[in-house]
């Protein structure tokens, strides 16, 4: 095992089985162990006893050389009582007061539970209409969004962790405007992301400078227009004042819905990488590119690469079998298309390995390189396993059975932020840059530990520049950019997420998109002194370059609120 000393400890809080007095009942093997067995079992009708316990110990071994993690909700509950394995659920928020708040309840047994909720506010009547039964006016779609915002709040406290939502509204909904400003201080609603359901209609209206219609989210009359260009300008400078509100492209989520016989695409999972039809769960998990290299670290094993997807895919598979879903319309839904989402994390750390930057066009062609082998991969383990387990149950309604393509999920990839399973596999997250290259952390006795990130501390020391001073200085600065200690060579290689300009972040982000069933997770990140034409040009590329949605973030901007906000107290 070679977990590092931080793993441990966040898998010791949080993740490793407990008696009621808080002792540990399992160490960090025998939590791989037991995830393991209990993924496993779900091949007990397939196989001998001698065939399972071999998937038993290949499962083991995936995970506990940490080639791949499954999300953490499978980690925390997988062969104990709870049983909840899946990160994404999308649930539906009906206009009726008993749809609403039944929501709400729906939501706090998954949060409880280590699941994270996307929620599409679209159909909720506007602020200001009428409510038949009683005769007085609708509060609209934001006064509701936080009372699902109070109750995550308190289902917080007592739940594995904390609980995440997304809240998705209409850029043709009435109540768009209050919409994209409601988290202007950063104080409301903070138990979710926003993103504005952005579709192709507005786009061409901000392109050609024109108006667009609202409409009653029932009867989908106009009610009202606004001018496009206008609105999107509104968008830009919110995300540029403090990274709120991203945007999703709602019509490319259901260009890519495979299933739309069973309804549209209104929502993600709170990072925005899974759109979900309402109802439906998906359990992601995610291989780590850095324990794919060969040996010599010059390039990647495509061999190992393939065998972990065909391993990754199974398990992923399995997870939809054993998992206890937390209402019977979820199970229904998510047992009928089977969706799963693999994806992979250590990407950055994997480019710095191989002498290739972050913001190189060398790098952009191994993303698509990589991607699509593990898309094609990921689709042909699919297949195989129709073949053995069964085309998925709602197979009749999707798109796969007008192609006579027989696939045992609806869906197979996905690149998850991976910010808790990044941390126990310690490597970047997912397929952002590093964040910084090392971090001075504060320990018990007052002193100064400086941490460095493990590809850079390699070549330091095989470079003949490694001292702890220059890494503490490296800590201060954030880059090795213009540092004369650090070889130009090694300055180029090891850039920082703020060294990267942001085209290079969208670049990165259409690339994994483009062999991509899913979305991808990205923060775009920009400087400090970004201005709103920088947000709104990568707004703009994001969209030419078929990404499915976007979300930035400025540096310091949302500190600099906090800092606002003590100033006038
Ligand atoms: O690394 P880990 O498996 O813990 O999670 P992640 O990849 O950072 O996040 C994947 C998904 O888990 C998110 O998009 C959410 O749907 C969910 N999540 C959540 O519900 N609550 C959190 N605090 C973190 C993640």
């Amino acid at each position: 095992m070679k977990l590092s000393d931080n793993a441990v400890k966040v898998l010791e809080k949080r993740y490793l089985e407990k008696d009621e007095n808080g002792n540990l009942l399992e160490d960090c093997d025998g939590m791989f162990r037991r995830v393991a067995k209990a993924i496993a079992s779900a091949d007990a009708a397939y196989t001998d006893e001698k065939g399972l316990a071999a998937i038993e110990q290949e499962f083991y071994d995936m995970m506990a050389n940490l080639e791949f993690l499954p999300n953490s909700p499978t980690l925390m509950n997988a062969g104990r009582p709870l049983g909840q394995l899946s990160a994404c659920f999308v649930l539906p928020v009906e206009d009726t007061m008993e749809g609403i708040f039944e929501s709400i309840k729906n939501a706090a047994l998954i949060h409880k539970s280590g699941g994270g909720t996307g929620f599409s506010f679209s159909r909720l009547r506007a602020k200001g209409s009428a409510v038949n039964s009683t005769g007085g006016v609708a509060s609209g779609p934001i006064s509701f969004m936080k009372v699902f915002n109070a109750a995550t709040e308190a289902v917080k406290q007592g739940g594995t962790r904390r609980g995440a939502n997304m809240g998705i509204l209409r850029i043709d909904h009435p109540d768009i405007m209050e919409f994209i400003s409601c988290k202007s201080d950063n104080s409301e609603i903070t138990n979710f992301n926003l993103s504005v359901g952005i579709t192709e209609d507005f786009m061409k209206a901000v392109e050609h400078n024109l108006e667009y219609e609202l409409l009653d989210p029932k009867t989908k009359e106009p009610v009202a227009k606004l001018n496009a260009k206008e609105v999107f300008d509104i968008i830009v400078e919110m995300a540029w004042k403090n990274g709120e509100p991203g945007i999703i492209f709602l019509d490319r989520l259901n260009r890519d819905n495979v299933t739309p016989k069973l309804g549209e695409i209104e929502s993600t999972n709170p990072c925005g990488e899974q759109p979900l039809l309402p109802y439906e769960a998906c359990n992601l998990g995610s291989i780590n590119l850095y324990n794919m290299m060969d040996d010599s670290h010059k390039g990647l094993d495509f061999e190992k690469l393939e065998n972990t997807v065909r391993k990754a895919v199974r398990f992923l598979d399995n997870v939809i079998e054993v998992n206890k879903y937390p209402l019977p319309e979820i199970d229904k839904m998510t047992r009928g298309t089977r969706k799963i989402g693999l994806g992979v994390m250590g990407w950055a750390d994997t480019l710095c390995a191989l002498g290739l930057a972050y913001n190189s066009q060398a790098a952009i062609d191994l993303a698509d390189k990589v991607m699509s082998f593990i898309s094609d991969i990921a689709m042909k383990a699919s297949q195989n396993l129709a073949e053995l387990k069964g085309v998925f149950p709602f197979y009749e309604d999707s798109i796969y059975d007008q192609k006579g393509i027989k696939v045992r999920n609806a869906t197979t990839t996905t690149i998850a932020p991976t910010g808790t399973l990044s941390l126990i596999a310690g490597v970047s997250s997912g397929i952002e840059p590093i964040f910084a290259i090392s971090y001075i952390r504060n320990v018990m006795d007052n002193s100064e530990l400086v941490e460095v990130n493990p590809v850079f501390k390699g070549a330091a020391l095989s470079g003949n520049f490694y001292s702890e001073e220059l890494m503490k200085k490296i800590a201060r600065v954030g880059t090795v950019k213009n540092m004369n200690e650090v070889p130009v060579q090694v300055q180029e290689i090891f850039v920082t997420a703020h060294d990267v300009l942001p085209e290079w972040h969208v670049k990165m982000q259409a690339a994994f998109q483009r062999h991509t069933d899913n979305a991808v997770s990205k923060t775009v990140n920009l400087s400090h002194d970004a201005t709103t034409d920088d947000v709104r040009e990568v707004f703009t590329l994001a969209y030419k370059t078929q990404c499915k949605g976007v979300t930035i973030y400025r540096d310091g901007s949302r500190d600099l609120q906090v800092l606002n906000i003590g100033k006038v107290k």
